[in-house]
């Protein structure tokens, strides 16, 4: 069994653009002098039991990652492919492309959360190799409620206990042939998600949860730069 990793970076971060950081997708941006995707990648390549990362990059993009992965030594195990015009879209290309058996295992990670350590990889994997699927997830500290966006506002409609309810992270994982059934579903049936769990559950797959961190976010708004930093020298000083 082999352990394939896929990174969708190919967005074009319209949400950063505000900020002090304009306009560079949040993936280029640089944490401690390394940028953000340099990171996801070396994450993954700490797990020896991974055996090849499949970068999704837009067209533009492919000549500078190319030159990333010589520049910060990443090794053979890292490819570059095409993303598309979404996140769902840039996974199923990579997908498409894997040299992989259905019985291979698939991890997919947004490029954008940096701060992924090895030790929930490798859980990933072990509930993956268990479950069939399984996702990272953050359990809810807040209170949940459910609303109704109106002209003036939210409106509450329900509180869901929070013990029911974790945020979903990556990696996402699962068989390559579950995964690859669920996308070929998905698309048959014109269904967008945001992750790879909502198109296998849709699919009638059961999905594991592995439990997530709070160091483990996607690098989306003006300030999240110095936030990671800030975990990163947190780590560093232990
Ligand atoms: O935009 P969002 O925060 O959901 O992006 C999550 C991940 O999906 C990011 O790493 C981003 O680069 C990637 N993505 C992609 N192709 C797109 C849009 C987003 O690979 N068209």
């Amino acid at each position: 069994m082999r352990v394939f990793v896929i990174l969708p970076a190919a967005g074009i971060g319209t949400r950063m653009a505000a900020g002090s950081h304009a306009a560079a997708p949040k993936q280029f941006l640089a944490i401690g002098g390394v940028p953000v995707l340099v990171r996801s990648v070396k994450a993954f390549l700490e797990v020896e039991r991974v055996d090849a990362v499949c970068v999704a990059v837009r067209g533009t993009e492919r000549e500078r990652v190319t030159q990333q992965i010589q520049e910060y030594g990443l090794g053979p195990r890292v490819h570059v492919v095409e993303g598309g015009d979404s996140r769902q879209e840039s996974v199923s290309n990579a997908l498409a492309g894997l040299q992989s058996s259905d019985d291979d295992l698939v991890l997919v990670h947004d490029a954008v959360r940096p701060l992924i350590d090895a030790a929930t990889i490798e859980r990933t994997i072990d509930a993956v190799e268990r479950h069939g699927a399984a996702i990272v997830g953050l359990p809810a500290v807040d209170t949940i409620k459910q609303v109704e966006r109106t002209a003036e506002g939210a409106i509450i409609t329900a509180t869901i206990p929070r013990e029911r309810v974790v945020l979903a992270q990556t990696p996402q994982g699962a068989r390559v042939g579950l995964l690859r059934k669920a996308f070929a579903e998905a698309e048959a049936d014109g269904f967008a998600g945001t992750d790879e769990a909502s198109l296998l559950e849709r699919a009638g797959v059961e999905v594991a949860v592995v439990p997530g961190s709070a160091r483990n976010f996607k690098i989306t708004q003006p300030g999240d730069i110095e936030l990671a930093e800030f975990y990163l020298q947190q780590a560093g000083a232990r």
